[in-house]
């Protein structure tokens, strides 16, 4: 039987547990398993290798995503070290202007060690991307919307784009998360998501997921998976399931508090800038609108220089400063510190990370009272009044 989304987040996966009648999937806190003789096991070795509770999470995240292979990881860098480690010295990946600073990191100080470079594009223009390929690029990757910017990629388009070179497209779907998009479904072949954000959802459990629909990448992934180790753990798979089964009521809302919250700041006269696909005026709009269900409940702003970004920061009594996103509680942060400050400065300025931007991680609160903290918040740090 073919469900919708809102009954595969309960039931997608392994629903229950067939010996017991367990609603939830048990926590196979093991690190190893009983063979009945040499080379006899019963489907399970090692938890490293494989793990009930973790094949419960993968499976449900592949269902969810549309694809038919998933593997968890102890956090979205665990996932995209394994997804870059499919790569040789001497290989490029074309890469999203603005994506996650982290990536950036783990591509600049450590693939790079191993000559496994990368060329920055702006993705959200196809051509800009078959510009950039040579005969060393072997994969393009994107995050749509980007991280801190929003910036949406046209995923089929660039995916045509890869194909016709022979390439792979790896989308970082994190911020959108499968209940509002579905990268495999337009084309990409490898999903990843940091499981921390939406997808646990309540700020609990760090995690990582990838998902593909080709057999043989499932097996090379699977391999590099057990060889490099970086697994989700049980306790922490059943807490990524707990948090899944309640995605698309809480996405509901982060969506619709987002949608009001942008339109509040892009009406006022407190920011010179927002970033949300969401709004008409925003350059992703129609692209966003085409190849997903929602925009997201991410927001940048650029609040006007009359104001102390810092004490905004200080200011604020419900949204929380902090790293990470994706919770039901709101946070704020400073990508040109904290999430973004491994990205060298000049890209930082050339791609539009400025000190005075703020990205908003909408929650879902009663959004009145997050409008009143944010207007509280920059009204008192008005630079005039300190
Ligand atoms: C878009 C995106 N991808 C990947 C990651 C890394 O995930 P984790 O923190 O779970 O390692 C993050 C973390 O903020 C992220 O925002």
């Amino acid at each position: 039987m073919s469900i919708k989304i809102n009954s595969l987040l309960i039931h997608g996966g392994t629903d229950g547990d067939e010996i017991t009648g367990a609603v939830n999937v048990p926590i196979y806190q093991t690190t190893t398993y009983k063979q009945d003789g040499i080379g006899k096991n019963r489907g399970w070795e090692y938890s490293r290798t494989g793990n009930p509770t973790r094949d419960a999470a993968e499976k449900l995240v592949a269902d969810l995503e549309k694809g038919r292979y998933g593997l968890g990881f102890a956090s979205g860098l665990a996932a995209i070290n394994t997804v870059l480690s499919l790569f040789e010295a001497g290989d490029r990946l074309v890469v999203s202007d603005n994506i996650y600073g982290g990536t950036f990191r783990i591509l600049d100080n450590v693939f790079n060690k191993f000559n496994i470079t990368y060329t920055i594009v702006d993705t959200s223009d196809p051509k800009k991307v078959e510009e950039a390929i040579d005969e060393n690029v072997k994969a393009v990757y994107v995050e749509s919307p980007a991280n801190p910017l929003l910036t949406v990629t046209d995923i089929k388009a660039v995916a045509d784009v890869a194909h016709k070179h022979d390439l792979l497209l790896i989308v970082d779907n994190t911020f959108l998360t499968p209940y509002l998009q579905r990268p495999l479904t337009l084309g990409a072949d490898i999903v990843i998501h940091s499981g921390t954000k939406y997808l646990g959802g309540h700020s609990d459990v760090i995690s990582g997921f990838v998902v593909v629909n080709d057999e043989e990448l499932s097996k090379k992934l699977y391999y590099l998976q057990n060889a490099i180790g970086g697994v989700l753990a049980p306790w922490d798979s059943f807490l990524v399931i707990r948090g899944i089964k309640t995605l698309g009521v809480r996405m509901d809302r982060h969506v619709q508090n987002a949608q009001k919250i942008a339109r509040w700041l892009s009406e006022s006269d407190y920011v010179n800038k927002v970033y949300y696909p969401g709004l008409e005026s925003d350059p992703g709009y129609e692209v966003q609108k085409k190849q997903a269900d929602g925009a997201g409940a991410m927001i940048s702003f650029v609040l006007d220089e009359r104001y102390d970004y810092r004490k905004f920061f200080e200011n604020l009594k419900m949204i929380t400063l902090a790293e990470s996103l994706g919770g039901v509680e709101s946070l704020v942060c400073h990508p040109a510190t904290m999430t973004h400050a491994a990205i060298p400065a000049d890209i930082r300025k050339e791609v539009g990370i400025v000190d005075e931007l703020i990205r908003f991680s909408v929650g879902i609160e009663d959004v009145d009272d997050l409008i009143d903290d944010l207007k509280q918040a920059i009204e008192s740090s008005l630079k005039e009044a300190n």
